[in-house]
């Protein structure tokens, strides 16, 4: 097959940084766009939306099956003739899948690894991806073993066959087992891709279990280079991007906005309704403002319009997760969107488990800290603070004074902002101390801060301390504390 241009590698450049997230600049052939990326997904049958409306709409990539395209009468000839962008009417970046999907659901494909990639290749696709294999999380550890080392072996050979710049993804495979899940991201790394895909989490996302779809992406994310361009397959509803995104996710691509409309549901970043439940519809996008729910739900069009908004919701929630990343706010952004299900939720709660994981990477400041209740707690500013009180310099007797009153007779005297715990009063407008809210104290607020005042103490043992409390705080403050004299504070 004759190639008609040098291919390019796919280039990832990090602007911004937030938790594990990303602002950033992915190139791949000459095409540049921005992540955290949403890739509609495009099924050249059945689109109720054309990739030129898309694009309007602010779309910088779309994705589609090269395999469909493969086995079809219709596109086949004029795909490889003409070219993808031109067959599609779509200028931006053109992803394609390799027919795994097919394989995942249907359990054989009618291609091989070199078909697929030279098809993918001869039609023009910015990025590539080989037959990679969708273990399935019910697969045992034996299966997942078998299929990851073929999904290897094929990213190995499609290296060969096209080259060391082809513009390849790597799917990351493994099922549930993170250490396989973790060697899998280390060794596609070592093979040279870029761009890593997260695979087969379609099953996880699709009965909810978020909270191992965060052991699973905290795993990969573990083994990917963290310079490469991570790519969540199959993800879709917006109320799980900023969660995703959070870990390290820098482009989705989603279905969901057809099958949603197909289904006639109208998504939110918040869940999805039924159209017809909904009395009202409670977005700004051009369909919601021109049609009043009663007539969505029975105009000829509902398909099409509720698949433009279930785009435009999308679109809206990348721009608020990269504004988010830039402002330092991400965590804030990832505690709205995963209050609304309590799967979601669990998922959140899985994700500040791997705080520490988390928090080398993350930003050392940011626009400001608000706290929102226990989880807030957990937040990696809280993880990398506490660190840091290791290293802070004492004297040998030191106060801590809760109830922020001085006294005389101290080497140190330090204040106290639960959840972080003590600070040296000169750091009282440096972050996280000045740019954290707090509302009035509560328990798991306080708690967390002793724990900083036991680093702080483990640290020097050669020092004495005394913590005067705030006198409605006393007794959780010495249960904390054992063995530290505290006293009740103005009293
Ligand atoms: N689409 C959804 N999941 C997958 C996957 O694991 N591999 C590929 N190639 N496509 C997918
Ligand atoms: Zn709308």
């Amino acid at each position: 097959m004759q190639k008609s241009w040098d291919p390019m590698p796919i280039t990832f450049e990090v602007l911004e940084k937030d938790i594990a997230g990303r602002v950033g600049r992915l190139k791949a052939g000459s095409r540049t766009v921005r992540t955290p990326l949403l890739l509609p997904v495009i099924n050249p049958h059945l689109q109720p939306v054309s990739p030129a409306e898309m694009k309007a709409m602010g779309a910088e990539g779309i994705i589609t099956n090269a395999y469909i395209f493969s086995r079809s009468s219709e596109f086949r000839d004029q795909a490889l003739s003409r070219g993808l962008h031109d067959l599609l009417g779509f200028d931006g970046l053109v992803m394609t899948d390799s027919g795994s999907f097919q394989l995942s659901v249907y359990g054989d494909v009618a291609i091989t690894n070199r078909e697929t990639l030279e098809f993918q290749q001869a039609i023009g696709s910015d990025i590539q991806v080989p037959l990679d294999i969708p273990t399935p999380p019910d697969a045992d550890r034996a299966r997942t073993e078998k299929e990851l080392a073929v999904t290897l072996a094929r990213l190995r050979e499609a290296r060969e066959i096209l080259g060391p710049d082809a513009p390849l993804a790597g799917p990351v495979q493994g099922g549930i087992f993170e250490d396989l899940r973790e060697k899998a991201g280390r060794d596609v790394g070592e093979i040279g891709f870029s761009f890593c895909p997260i695979g087969a989490v379609v099953p996880l996302m699709e009965s909810y279990r978020y909270r191992d779809l965060v052991r699973v992406v905290m795993a990969a994310k573990r083994g990917i280079p963290p310079s490469a361009c991570v790519h969540l397959f199959g993800a879709g509803h917006p109320a799980m991007f900023a969660l995703a995104v959070a870990m390290g996710c820098d482009v989705f691509d989603s279905a969901a906005y057809a099958l949603y409309a197909k289904d006639r549901r109208y998504l939110t970043t918040s869940g999805s309704y039924r159209l017809d439940e909904l009395a009202e519809l409670p977005c700004a996008c051009r369909v919601c403002r021109e049609y009043t729910a009663q007539e969505l739900r029975e105009s000829e069009d509902s398909v099409r319009l509720l698949s433009l908004h279930n785009l435009a919701v999308s679109f809206a929630e990348m721009s608020t997760i990269r504004q988010a990343i830039t402002d330092g706010v991400l965590w804030e952004l990832v505690d709205d969107r995963c209050r609304s299900h309590p799967q979601l939720l669990r998922g959140y709660r899985e994700l500040l488990n791997f705080s520490g994981q988390l928090a080398s990477g993350d930003r050392v400041s940011k626009r400001r800290f608000f706290y929102r209740g226990t989880e807030t707690c957990s937040r990696t500013e809280v993880i990398t603070y506490q660190e840091a009180l290791s290293r802070l310099p004492l004297g040998e007797s030191v106060l801590i004074a809760m109830d922020g009153a001085f006294q005389d007779g101290y080497d140190t005297v330090l204040l106290f902002k639960p959840p972080f715990g003590p600070y040296h009063p000169a750091l009282h407008e440096t972050f996280p101390i000045g740019q954290s809210e707090i509302p009035d104290w509560d328990a798991p607020m306080v708690s967390r801060g002793c724990d900083g005042i036991r680093i702080l103490i483990a640290a020097n043992p050669g020092a004495r301390f005394t913590v005067v409390s705030r006198p409605e705080w006393y007794d959780l403050v010495s249960r904390e504390l054992p063995g530290i004299e505290v006293s009740h504070g103005n009293v």
